[in-house]
């Protein structure tokens, strides 16, 4: 489904971030990448998720590389294939839960019957997360580990193949992270949708088919 191919990223100040990074990953899998701060998990998830551009080498999905698409062509990749979840949930706060949660539903010109449709998965989702009484509160008015969830469904609205998780858990206490996890777990499981989770907690990482470290630039299981 991804494969990343002797990916090389380095920033002036910084210096080489990836060197020759390699990833293979099939459709449905999970993967959890540790790592130490700094040792560039974010930078390889905004490579896969074409948010940025590596320096040198390939990053294929489905066989065709993303590192060739137009600024159009890779917008539609993100929307279509990929969903982001980040540390922060980045909840517009004017709007309701379910109108967060239907926001990148309507980045597509879609018919009022595919809309519709779009409601009922957010349904499906905010009741298999837990949230369903949330639907009318705005983001202040529900906890940290609430609105990790609300993020979490609104990743997966428009049914993206791909999960992108960059430290999801990274500011829930540990019952929400627990939450969390097994949703996260649960998704891919039974929606069979392709995971890559990067965490500092050994927890989640455990729950992932595949584990990774990133340590000098270089996956290693
Ligand atoms: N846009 C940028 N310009 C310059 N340097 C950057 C940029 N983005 C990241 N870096 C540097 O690249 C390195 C890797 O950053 P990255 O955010 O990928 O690390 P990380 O593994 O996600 O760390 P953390 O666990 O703290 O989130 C860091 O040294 C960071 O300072
Ligand atoms: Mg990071």
């Amino acid at each position: 489904m991804l494969r990343l191919e002797n990916i090389t990223k380095s920033y002036p100040q910084r210096g080489m971030v990836l060197s020759e990074l390699n990833l293979m990953m099939g459709e449905g899998d999970s993967i959890a990448i540790t790592g130490p701060s700094g040792s560039g998990k974010t930078t390889l998830m905004n490579i896969i998720g074409a948010l940025d551009r590596p320096d040198s080498g390939d990053v294929l999905f489905r066989d065709s590389s993303i590192l060739q698409m137009s600024p159009d062509e890779s917008a539609r990749y993100r929307n279509r294939n990929i969903g982001f979840v980040f540390q922060d949930h980045l909840l517009l706060p004017h709007l309701t839960v379910s109108e967060n949660i239907l926001l990148p539903a309507s980045a597509f010109n879609i018919t009022t019957e595919e809309y519709h449709e779009k409601m009922s998965y957010a349904g499906m989702l905010m009741e298999k997360t837990g949230i369903s009484d949330l639907r009318d509160k705005y983001p202040y008015n529900i906890s940290g580990g609430e609105a990790q969830r609300v993020t979490l469904v609104r990743a997966l609205i428009n049914k993206p193949s791909m999960l992108l998780a960059d430290e999801p858990t990274g500011s829930l206490d540990s019952r929400n992270a627990g939450i969390l996890g097994s949703l996260l777990a649960e998704i891919n499981n039974e929606l069979g949708i392709s995971l890559i989770v990067v965490t500092h907690s050994g927890s989640l990482a455990s729950k992932m088919r595949v584990r990774y470290t990133l340590e000098e630039g270089r996956l290693i299981r």
